[in-house]
């Protein structure tokens, strides 16, 4: 199994988005930037996440601190959301694999009267508020008439959330959870919110305070997510801070909450010493919550740097078959004053480890990227319709087609196309593992002008490889990519170094790739054997 990377710790930074996404502006969050707000801040301090590649992301170049960008150390791509949200769940679950077309739930005007009613009936008691509600100020506002009537607070918040309040010399904290549980199987089908939470709270009347009796009552993820294949096929799948609450429980063989950042560091630290194989996945939620939220920009720096110190201590110590990746689940600019609210951005994938090559991979479509990536590495037997990375990335993984296709992409910008504008990118496998990639490069003498694939050939050949396994090709006018098949001229070109016609070309895009080996592209083809 050396090839297998053994552990994969993958650390979310919660809300730490890097710049506005195609889609912003669908979002109401267009110009938003978080990593762009808080490099600002002189609290900021970051020469690991730096010298891993922060700053030589797409997109990240002009964000950094001077001197920052060359000589990067680990891989680092640029990843687009794909589901239709910008909250911790479906982040959180994108990178595990689920792409959500439908956003949960949310009630700028309060839950709807099928709702209520129907928790009424459930639970026997009336509901007071119902509207978006700060926790402290509904206790102020209804505590009073709730210990009068007996009636349940109900509210809710910008987030997808069913919130009950109510006195614990009313209502036991156990009663509560059961009324929680009532809700949970009422609100379903359009009405799934994400969470329902328990908010038991004590005291006088103008005194009234939470308890730590609160508890969330997740939905469950909709299909399963890496963490649901991990565990079923055997490997160690721990979750820390609130992982076990996103997940709803699901696919965890072991889970921990945890206080702070600074606590679910300290946490995965001691995982590390311990020996397993498979997955230790960390939130760290205090971006969001303490400084994203509160629009705290010099909080938010100091986080980060905070952060990036215990990185200084963790690199060292990972072990030979260990990786690191430190990615988000959405932005909440803490310099976005429009709201108060998430912010629809990029977020980074950054990996390292010591079997880990730094590459930049540019822009990759998908958080869920990344339980592609996990998966490959730990050599589960999971595939994703994802384009993964770990054959790109990672010393003795093999690369897959969706993600040489995710090279011929990249390559693809590079095209020289003043004529045409049909821009080609190419990614050639040789059989010695090394990948070559070539785009077109046009001529004036339209004559002269050679294709990607023979781009990529060439330039393999006088690197001095002579045997291929496959080539990714992926073309289009401007930025729209389609499937490209080669042209006459590259067929002939790969015969030469195929003879026997095995060889693979793969067209398409990543999360749908053709793949057609060269004897049905360019059968009885012209070769060595017919001149000798
Ligand atoms: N092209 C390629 O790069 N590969 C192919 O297999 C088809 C064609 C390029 C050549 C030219 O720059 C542009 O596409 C339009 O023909």
């Amino acid at each position: 199994m050396k090839d297998n990377i053994k552990r994969v710790f993958l650390i979310v930074l919660d809300s730490f988005g890097i710049g506005e996404a195609p889609d912003a502006a669908l979002f109401g969050d267009a110009g938003s930037d978080t990593l762009g707000a808080v490099v600002k801040s002189k609290k900021f301090n970051a020469p690991n996440l730096t010298k891993l590649g922060l700053f030589a992301i797409e997109g990240q170049k002009e964000k950094a601190p001077i001197g920052a960008v060359n000589n990067i150390n680990g891989a680092v791509a640029r990843l687009r959301e794909l589901s239709n949200g910008k909250d911790t769940t479906i982040g959180h679950w994108e990178m595990a694999g689920i792409v959500s077309e439908k956003p949960l739930p949310t009630y700028p005007n309060g839950f709807p009267s099928e709702v209520i009613e129907a928790f009424k009936e459930a639970t026997g008691r009336g509901v007071l508020c119902n509207l978006p509600y700060s926790g402290t100020q509904v206790l102020a506002d209804y505590g009073e008439e709730h210990l009068r009537s007996g009636d349940l607070i109900v509210y809710t918040s910008s987030d997808s959330v069913f919130q009950i309040a109510a006195h614990e010399s009313l209502v036991s904290p156990e009663q509560l959870y059961e009324y929680c549980r009532m809700a949970r199987k009422i609100l379903v089908g359009d009405h799934a919110v994400g969470r329902v939470i328990a908010r038991p709270f004590e005291g006088e009347v103008g005194n009234f305070v939470r308890t730590s009796r609160r508890h969330d009552f997740s939905l469950e993820p909709t299909e399963d997510t890496m963490l649901d294949s991990l565990k079923a096929e055997g490997f160690d799948v721990i979750g820390v801070g609130k992982i076990n609450d996103i997940f709803a429980g699901r696919g965890l063989t072991e889970y921990t909450y945890s206080e702070s950042n600074a606590d679910g560091l300290l946490k995965t630290s001691n995982i590390a010493k311990r020996d397993f194989r498979g997955l230790c996945f960390t939130n760290l939620v205090d971006f969001d919550s303490k400084f994203g939220h509160r629009r705290d920009i010099d909080g938010y720096a100091a986080a980060i740097s905070e952060f990036d110190e215990w990185l200084g201590a963790f690199l060292p110590e990972m072990r030979e078959d260990d990786v690191l990746i430190i990615t988000a689940d959405h932005g909440c600019d803490p310099a976005y004053t429009k709201t108060t609210d998430h912010t629809r951005e990029y977020v980074p994938m950054i990996v390292a480890g010591k079997r880990i090559n730094s590459v930049e991979l540019g822009t990759i479509d998908g958080f869920d990227t990344v339980a592609a990536t996990v998966c490959a590495l730990l050599g589960s037997e999971t595939v994703y319709e994802a384009p993964g990375v770990a054959g790109l990335i990672c010393e003795g993984k093999d690369p897959t087609v969706a993600e040489l296709l995710t090279l011929a992409e990249k390559a693809r910008e590079n095209a020289y196309v003043p004529y045409s504008h049909f821009k080609v990118g190419a990614a050639l496998l040789a059989k010695s593992g090394n990948i070559y990639l070539g785009c077109n490069v046009e001529n004036a003498s339209y004559g002269g002008t050679i294709c990607a694939e023979r781009n990529a050939i060439t330039t393999a050949v006088a690197a001095g490889e002579r045997e291929f396994s496959a080539i990714a090709i992926c073309g289009g006018i401007n930025e729209s990519i389609d499937e490209c098949l080669p042209c006459g001229i590259c067929r002939q070109f790969m015969a030469e170094f195929s003879p026997n016609g095995d060889f693979l070309i793969i067209t398409g895009n990543a999360r749908r790739p053709n793949i057609y080996p060269l004897s049905m592209l360019l059968p009885f083809a012209f070769g060595g054997s017919d001149i000798s």
